[in-house]
């Protein structure tokens, strides 16, 4: 039996890498139904082969079609507006936006880390921040083995994980979407300043990170950091552990981890790069060390693609989790 699938914002590029890894990970798709906005309405995109319409994201064309479910990347606002019409009408949303990651009422949700989660959702279900979904894979035999106390994140974030406009910035050297020229340069700004002289996207990493591994206390601080890369985002991560730990062990868990790549032989220079992730779904971790300096800490290195496992490969994922539990 196969499922009617909705991508909404199927023009930008989390959307096109929707209807890719749809294809890719052979999906069961039915029916497949594309929404953006006014601007792309009457285009078509390739499925399968096929050309299917675009479509202006309006009640009137949601609401007679039988959705099972809908993958949204259309922004934040969009979101907002539009995810609860579509539960509305028992269509299931996965939102790969910030709009509902925070709502209590809400799941957030990486299959490796809490697929448990999945099955209180009322019809919409929330997809992490990119640089959180890669780090909480990693972290997730750490917590269950050792316990975490702390966290510290610094990131190096891909310009792609800012949209189209992001990409741009980068092939022409322009400041359309960041506050500085990307080209040869690093911005430590990601996402917008809040009074508290964070960024809300390191806000983002702090509070998904506890709701996904279900610990509210759980102390976390982190810097994002925009560098000219295309694809894949790399995380150095600092964790303290709550018990004591063996590195052998370590690189034990990494070997068997769901997903997770471990690339960590450093006599022979063997470490994970965006380029070593670009096009994969998996999480590479690797330059695992003991953090001299603190009680049972270790330092990881730790990349993913943004646009498949920190987007569309972990939102297509949820859905087939919801598959396999029927
Ligand atoms: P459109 O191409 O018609 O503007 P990206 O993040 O890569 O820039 O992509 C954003 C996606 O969200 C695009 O598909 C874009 O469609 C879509 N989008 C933006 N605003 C709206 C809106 N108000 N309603 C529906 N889709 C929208």
């Amino acid at each position: 039996m196969g499922y009617n699938v909705a991508v909404v914002g199927a023009t930008g590029l989390v959307g096109s890498k929707f209807i890719e890894v749809l294809q890719e990970r052979n999906f069961p798709v039915d029916e497949i139904y594309f929404f953006a906005s006014a601007r792309s309405a009457g285009k078509t995109l390739k499925f399968k082969d096929k050309d299917v319409l675009v479509e202006e994201l309006k009640e009137d064309n949601i609401k007679n079609k039988k959705i099972d479910f809908a993958l949204f990347s259309a922004g934040g606002d969009t979101s907002k507006e539009y995810a609860p019409i579509f539960a509305k009408y028992n269509m299931t949303v996965i939102d790969n936006s910030s709009a509902w990651r925070m709502d209590p009422t809400v799941p957030l949700v990486v299959p490796e880390v809490n697929p448990e989660d999945i099955s209180w959702h009322k019809g919409i279900i929330a997809n992490p921040n990119c640089s959180t979904i890669q780090a909480v894979v990693a972290l997730k035999p750490l917590k269950e083995k050792y316990g975490i106390k702390r966290i510290i994140y610094s990131t190096y974030q891909a310009v792609s994980g800012a949209g189209v406009s992001g990409v741009a910035d980068l092939q022409n050297g322009t400041t359309e979407k960041f506050p500085r020229n990307i080209t040869n340069n690093v911005i430590p700004h990601i996402d917008v300043f809040l009074d508290n002289g964070y960024t809300k996207e390191e806000i983002k990493m702090v509070n998904e990170t506890r709701k996904i591994l279900h610990d509210d206390d759980l102390k976390v601080t982190a810097t994002t950091v925009r560098v000219p890369v295309y694809f894949g985002h790399s995380e150095s991560i600092n964790v303290e552990l709550n018990n004591a730990f063996e590195i052998e062990d370590i690189f034990n868990l990494y070997k068997t981890a769901e997903n997770v790549v471990l690339m960590d032989d450093i006599e022979n220079a063997v470490f994970p790069t965006a380029l070593d992730a670009a096009g994969k779904d998996e999480v590479f971790v690797g330059r695992i060390r003991r953090d001299f300096s603190v009680d049972n800490g270790v330092n990881l290195w730790v990349v993913a693609d943004n646009i498949r496992k920190g987007a569309a490969s972990n939102a297509i994922q949820i859905a087939e989790t919801i598959i396999k539990s029927k």
